[in-house]
């Protein structure tokens, strides 16, 4: 077992405080890793705003807390799927309208491993779409009520943004040539972790230091991710990973993005997952992350690239 900043078992719920009078704002929470992380934010007394596509789902994910943990705890959805522009403004416009404060925006939701080249309405690959796009412009819109509330942006990116081509494919950002779900998949989730530092040396520059952003991936984690939008071929390559000590439960897959959304003094420079073998599992704490994910010149154009994409400019 390594040693992290949280001692042999890393970072654990154990170590949260009451979150009473805290509001927690999470997208994709109606499965995976984003349901458990409602479920003990819940737990903890906090107010939780789902931000899922799916209101059956929601109405089920909200049932089911209530019968863990009794029907007084305050968690509710608004409605966002995050493949469309035009939603994510809607979305984001609702919370505005209903929520007081956002102590930490987790960007949770996301697809994964979509076999063959999709486009989303506002014509982006599909999971650059979801998983990059989505969160960029949401972020944007709640910045203001996330500055005034001194809250944090947790986005839950994946090891997978060391597992493609290492670098944005501004040639070819659709990947029209060479699609595979794994590098397209790979692209988006790199693409989110590079533009957390981005923010970063964006507010520093601003001189803006109450918020926080924060990097963090749940490691392997047995969720509905491939379930979801993965290959029947990825769907059994997982379905027999996840009967390995390879993966862990979705509980654990939570514990990064609930430590980096409300541990205090926590740097936000550092890369947050499991510890143990390939960070895949193991307690959690701050790993290695691979100097490319950092890589200043390609962020800083991704940025500007993302403002133009999607005509959102963050006011900062
Ligand atoms: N599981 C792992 O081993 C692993 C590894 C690395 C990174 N991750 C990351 O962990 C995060 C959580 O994933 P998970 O593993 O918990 O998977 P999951 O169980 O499939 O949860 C994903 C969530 O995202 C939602 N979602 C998908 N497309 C959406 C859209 N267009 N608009 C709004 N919400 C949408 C899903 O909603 P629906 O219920 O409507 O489908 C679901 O609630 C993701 O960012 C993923 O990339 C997971």
């Amino acid at each position: 077992m390594s040693d992290t900043i949280f001692g042999k078992n890393g970072w654990t719920p154990d170590l949260m405080k009451s979150q009473k009078g805290k509001i927690f704002l999470i997208t994709g929470a109606t499965s995976g890793t984003g349901f458990e992380a409602t479920k003990i934010l819940a737990s903890k007394g906090a107010k939780v705003v789902m931000l899922n596509r799916n209101p059956k789902k929601s109405e089920d994910a909200i049932a089911a807390i209530k019968k863990d943990l009794g029907n007084n705890v305050d968690v509710s959805f608004i409605q966002i799927d995050l493949a469309e522009q035009a939603s994510v403004k809607k979305a984001a416009a609702e919370v505005l309208e209903k929520v007081t404060r956002i102590d930490a925006l987790m960007c949770n939701g996301a697809i994964a491993q979509v076999p063959t080249q999709k486009l989303t309405v506002d014509g982006w690959e599909s999971q650059m779409g979801v998983n990059y796009y989505g969160h960029f412009t949401l972020q944007a819109l709640l910045y203001p009520l996330i500055e005034k509330s001194k809250g944090r942006i947790v986005t839950v990116g994946s090891l997978g943004y060391d597992m493609g081509i290492k670098t944005i494919k501004f040639g070819d950002m659709n990947w029209d040539r060479d699609y595979t779900g794994n590098n397209a998949y790979s692209q988006s989730k790199l693409a989110q972790i590079m533009s957390v530092y981005e923010l970063q040396n964006r507010l520093e520059k601003a001189g803006k230091v109450d918020v926080m952003a924060y990097a963090c991936h749940p490691g392997s984690s047995r969720t509905s991710l491939i379930k979801t939008s993965g290959s029947l071929m990825m769907r059994i390559i997982f379905g027999l990973m996840k009967l390995s000590p390879l993966t862990q439960s979705a509980e654990k897959g939570a514990y990064p993005e609930l430590m980096c959304a409300t541990e205090e003094d926590l740097d936000q420079k550092g890369f947050y997952g499991p510890t143990g073998k390939n960070n895949w599992t193991g307690p959690v704490g701050a790993h290695k992350l691979e100097p490319h994910a950092k890589d200043k010149v390609v962020a800083e154009k991704l940025w500007e690239l993302s403002e133009k994409e999607t005509g959102i400019k963050w006011n900062l």
